[in-house]
């Protein structure tokens, strides 16, 4: 517990505020809230990848007592979302590279998949139904009654053979397709040492613990949905859009999210499926998907094979690097991994190219998860920088540091806080990396070959407008709302702290609420940004608050004394936060480094990883505790994609061979070791005023690539596919 009723300072390892209401069950997550007289939905998916429902049988699903609707492609009600791109009748360019909703952003409202408006099918587990009824129970039997028949397509679901779509038809998500500083086929040219490799990482799907989920409730023309998701207003922006409604006509409420990692950033097909069925059936509707309809329908992390070329001279000076990635879209929307952005800040290198492309394949849109981009990039980057090490012979740390960035390479700016040097000091140090021997196959321990690996970590600093309200009521407490949600982060714990810490109060007198439409407008829970905008928000809100109090009271009056003799009325302000114009002189960006021990056994062919030490410049720590848990957090998903993460596609049928958490593997107690981990000592204030650049994505960045450098040093053989399975360490 915290140091109870004393005033609380930022930084300090406080537990969560709402730690207790988690796990005793008292917070309440969307499908949770208390609703009156709800019905509930259940979704109905194809069976198919590509290719048109002809009909579909619900006759024997409304015969199940409690069933109140059955909606199909042949009599859901129109809504206003954009067209996918199959329906659009595959035009080039036209039609889905203007769709209303414009182009996808980074962290901004998604294209919205099928939902009913159409018998297209665009993937295998698409949803084409939606059964509603009296109980979960009926709507389950009843979606399970349902039969369709289709006219079926040959679906695209190869990487090597779907043709890459034209390059002037892709969206620009992450920066231009294609960036170039200096002569790259120069720089390769005179390059002393030069590799080229191509790595490949697999399509992940995302599983927080809580399943997407959704209530919708209208009165006359007003809908409020209790939604399970990332970003209150994205959501209720595209919902009121699909309606045709003002946004101030939505209500989208969120207390708490259980995980999200990008794939509840914005709305998806469920929530409007919620809304439509609410609207037919005249009561509010619960739908909750199931894991299985987790895969495909809420987004994933898509295939991607990059190709990297570097040149160097005999001392390590980089002289190019070329970097060019492939990745899958849908035929729903054009979504691009940015999986190069890194590589054009990384190092120090006056040529440099770095490219995407895309192929359209008949699965799920793609969509963000956890450091999309960057976790994928620095895995290919980090390996191939590895490669050039022992190349040159040169130690991986010291390959790095020749070639550190002391300014932003892609703009010549400076940046505004970087400490990556203290950070491969620290890690190095903490590891014990000075006693490693170059040379693979050095260390073993019994059967078990050793292996240490290192990578470097990095990840955008992202701030977005943000506002608060700040009320101190009469007893004291002090209240502070702004419209953010809690995704498991600690968001309500690391916003307290903030404003207790500008008030010197404890943090029991601080009430944060968020998580609904009615307060100010925050930014998504994506890009790492909360911290550097709902907390500026909050701390420009809680320094207003002290400054009207100060302004109000008499020499040696406390706040409570003041608004007493004030007439006993609570003292309220409210601010609108956002970076200030001088940060624009700045490239902004987080950075680490990440040490992995690595142990393999070749006849099985297993990897573990016993150890990890990582060492991060993220900005001002806001808690320390929470801090840590999201960069453990990182290091574990990096342990997952690196050894286990990979969903895998029937190639005739397109359908999710394993959909489920027992096959979908992700690490469990016994793969992941000891995770040690520092902050260097930092503070950035061109990012955010408490000096936070955010800590939820950079965790998991340069971890696969760490543990990949480890098996090449325990057993000399490169693996350049995640995940590093056993039938790839052994062949
Ligand atoms: Mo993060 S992938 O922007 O939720």
């Amino acid at each position: 517990m915290s140091d109870s009723m004393r005033p609380v300072k930022l930084g300090v390892p406080i537990d969560r505020v709402d730690g207790r209401l988690k796990v005793t069950g008292g917070a309440k997550y969307a499908a949770e809230l208390p609703i009156t007289n709800p019905a509930y939905a259940v979704v109905v998916t194809s069976t198919i990848a590509k290719g048109r429902v002809t009909s579909i049988d619900t006759a024997a699903a409304e015969r199940v007592k409690g069933v109140l609707a059955v909606l199909t492609p042949f009599n859901a009600p129109k809504v206003d979302v954009p067209s996918p791109r199959a329906q659009s009748g595959g035009a080039k360019g036209g039609a889905m590279s203007n769709g209303a909703a414009g182009p996808p952003a980074r962290g901004g409202a998604m294209r919205i998949p099928t939902v009913l408006q159409s018998p297209d099918v665009l993937y295998n587990g698409q949803p084409i139904g939606l059964v509603v009824a009296d109980s979960f129970e009926a709507a389950v039997e009843g979606a399970h009654l349902v039969t369709a028949t289709y006219a079926g397509e040959r679906p695209a679901l190869d990487m090597t053979s779907a043709p890459t779509i034209p390059p002037e038809e892709v969206h620009p998500l992450g920066g231009e397709r294609s960036v170039v500083r200096g002569d790259v086929e120069g720089g390769l040219r005179d390059a002393a040492v030069k590799i080229e490799h191509e790595y490949r990482t697999p399509l992940e799907n995302h599983n927080p613990m809580e399943v997407h989920n959704t209530v919708a409730a209208w009165e006359g023309d007003r809908l409020t949905l209790y939604d399970s998701t990332q970003g209150i207003f994205s959501v209720r922006n595209t919902v009121a859009k699909a309606f045709g409604l003002q946004p101030s006509d939505v209500r989208l409420v969120s207390y708490f999210t259980g995980g999200g990692f990008g794939s509840k950033g914005g709305a998806w097909s469920h929530q409007i499926l919620a809304a439509m069925a609410a609207r037919v059936v005249k009561r509010p509707v619960k739908l909750a998907l199931t894991r299985r309809q987790m895969f495909g329908p809420v987004g994933g992390r898509p295939m991607t094979v990059q190709r990297i070329a570097i040149g160097a001279t005999r001392d390590g000076t980089l002289t190019a690097i070329r970097h060019a990635s492939t990745s899958n879209t849908s035929t729903i929307e054009d979504w691009v991994e940015p999986a190069t952005s890194q590589t054009r800040i990384l190092y120090a290198c006056p040529n440099v190219e770095t490219s995407y492309d895309l192929k359209r394949l008949n699965v799920g849109s793609p969509t963000f998860m956890r450091a999309p981009g960057e976790s994928t990039g620095t895995f290919a980057l980090e390996s191939a920088l590895d490669e050039l090490a022992y190349e040159l012979g040169i130690d991986p740390v010291q390959l790095r540091l020749k070639n550190h960035a002391d300014r932003d390479p892609s703009n010549d700016k400076p940046w505004s806080s970087k400490s990556l040097r203290e950070c491969y000091r620290v890690g190095a140090e903490s590891f014990g990396w000075s006693k490693r021997a170059m040379k693979p196959r050095s260390m073993r321990d019994g059967r078990w070959l050793v292996g240490w690996g290192m990578a470097t970590a990095t990840y955008p600093a992202n701030r977005q407008p943000a506002g608060a309200t700040a009320r101190m009521l009469p007893d004291g407490t002090v209240v502070v709302r702004a419209g953010t949600q809690e995704i498991g982060c600690g968001t309500y714990t690391a916003m307290s702290q903030i404003a207790a810490d500008i008030l010197g109060i404890p943090v029991e007198r601080v009430r944060f609420e968020l998580g609904d439409t009615e307060m100010p407008q925050n930014p998504p829970s994506v890009g790492s940004m909360t911290a550097a905008s709902t907390g500026s928000a909050v701390y420009e809100v809680a320094t207003a608050l002290k400054a009207k109090l100060a302004s109000m009271s008499n020499a040696g009056e406390s706040p409570i004394a003041t608004i007493r003799r004030a007439g006993g009325q609570p003292v309220e302000v409210t601010v609108q936060s956002q970076a200030t114009p001088d940060a624009r002189q700045f490239s902004m960006h987080s950075f680490g480094a990440v040490f992995t021990e690595v142990r393999v056994d070749e006849e099985l062919g297993l990897v573990r990883v016993p150890r990890v030490v990582t060492a991060h410049g993220v900005g001002t720590i806001l808690n320390e505790k929470t801090a840590r848990s999201q960069i453990i957090g990182g290091v574990v998903w990096g342990i997952g994609q690196a050894l286990h993460e990979e969903t895998h596609i029937d190639p005739r049928t397109g359908r999710y061979v394993n959909a489920q958490l027992d096959e979908y593997l992700v690490p469990v107690n016994a793969d992941v070791g000891r995770i040690d981990v520092h902050f260097v000592d930092e503070r950035d204030p061109h990012v955010s005023p408490t000096g936070a650049k955010g800590v939820g994505e950079i965790g998991i960045t340069g971890v696969a690539a760490s543990i990949a450098n480890g098996v090449f040093h325990a057993t000399g053989k490169r693996l350049r596919e995640l995940p590093l399975r056993v039938d790839r360490v052994m062949a």
